[in-house]
């Protein structure tokens, strides 16, 4: 799949920006701060309907306005090409349009557009706190089964009402009496949730382990294991993960009325990377984590292929900078001649003569994109 026509509106520092991609690569050159990863992030907030470093929508809108919009045309291979627009307000919900259609809810829109984003914080899911990790597997796990998307946000909602409750039962307020109903449905959205990880760890696990012996000539054995609050040894259909919730959930009852709070399910889940059977989160060196992240992103490039039986459209920020010429070099292996990519860069001197013919090269200054 590939972006045809791109236009920005209000977008951070782009006031009116009108782009007619290339199916290969684009390069978006420019010094600091001119806008280059907010591109990238105008295509993403588009697919995903969020950025991946905003921490409120309302930072995309440029400053002193009152409404931003992104609006992407993309040809999908296997399926119809879809037209996809997100509008983001200072004062009202957000809307999102899916030609021209407009959807209330993310899971109706995410995965119509599948963007693979690497990018120099990606190590932080590697060092970072669990929940980076937990966000990394919900949006991954989204963008490939929107189902899952559904599963979350209905798990949230239960959530929520249940720990509510507990908190009332801590004070005494409340006898508990709708817990059992809750109960039943965190644990049916909740095994659902977790057997999808379970596939998709497992997956990415074999895929990344295998890329990050290839990008270390063999001398370090990555292993991604999933981590969970309920012990799921062995389970591996949904009934079975169903039975070791609810197992669990009646182990830590007087603890969770005690705390107020729920301690099983996938909100308290989490992954861990091995490198040569050390904890890389504790051990690993900067570049080795950064390494890990990066295993990790070509191996969702191979499931998200897989799964959409076309490549996803890759999102490169600053990685001619970030990453040494052999990373570098894995990351464009993967991607040249196959998909569509968009890679930030201060200069053109940053790539080899080779990399640009063919090539769609814009230049950002002054808050004006020119194609060259
Ligand atoms: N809501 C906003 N309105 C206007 N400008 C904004 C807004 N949010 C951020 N900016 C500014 O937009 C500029 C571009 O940011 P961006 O991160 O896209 O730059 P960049 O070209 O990727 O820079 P770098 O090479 O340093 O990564 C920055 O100067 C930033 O301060
Ligand atoms: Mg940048």
């Amino acid at each position: 799949m590939y972006v045809t026509q791109l236009t920005l509106h209000n977008f951070r520092n782009h006031p009116e920006v009108s782009l007619s991609p290339n199916k290969g690569m684009n390069v978006l050159l420019g010094k600091n701060a001119q806008g280059k990863t907010s591109i990238l992030e105008a295509i993403y907030a588009a697919a995903t309907t969020r950025s991946w470093r905003a921490g409120k929508d309302a930072e995309l809108i440029a400053f002193g306005q009152d409404q931003a919009r992104v609006h992407v045309e993309v040809t999908r291979e296997t399926q119809n090409d879809v037209e996809l627009e997100l509008r983001l307000s200072a004062t009202e919900k957000k809307t999102i349009t899916v030609n021209t259609i407009r959807q209330t809810r993310v899971a109706d829109l995410i995965g119509q557009v599948k963007v693979l984003l690497i990018e120099p914080e990606d190590g932080e899911i590697v060092r970072g706190e669990p929940s980076a990790r937990r966000k990394f597997l919900n949006l991954e796990i989204s963008q490939i089964q929107p189902i899952y998307c559904h599963l979350l946000s209905s798990y949230r909602k239960v959530l929520e009402q249940r720990n509510r409750i507990l908190k009332d039962m801590q004070k005494g307020l409340s006898g508990g009496g709708v817990l059992d109903i809750l109960n039943e449905q965190l644990v049916t959205y909740g095994s659902g949730l977790v057997h999808r990880r379970l596939q998709f760890v497992q997956r990415i696990d074999d895929l990344a382990t295998e890329i990050h012996s290839g990008i270390t000539d063999g001398s370090e054995k990555l292993e991604i294991r999933y981590v969970s609050s309920t012990v799921l040894e062995g389970a591996d259909t949904v009934d079975e993960i169903t039975l070791r919730l609810k197992a669990r959930m009646a182990e830590v009852k007087a603890d969770e009325i005690r705390r107020g709070v729920t301690l099983v399910g996938p909100q308290r889940d989490e992954l861990t990377f091995h490198l040569n059977g050390l904890d890389a989160r504790v051990y690993g060196s900067h570049g080795q984590q950064r390494t890990i992240a990066l295993s990790l992103r070509l191996a969702e490039f191979a499931v998200m292929e897989e799964s959409a039986m076309e490549p996803p459209i890759v999102l490169l920020d600053d990685v001619m900078t970030d990453l040494d010429e052999e990373r570098r070099g894995h990351v464009l292996a993967l991607t040249q001649g196959r998909c569509q990519t968009f890679i930030t860069a201060p200069s053109d001197r940053a790539f080899s003569p080779e990399m640009l013919p063919g090539a769609k090269i814009y230049r950002l200054a002054n808050g004006k994109v020119t194609e060259q």
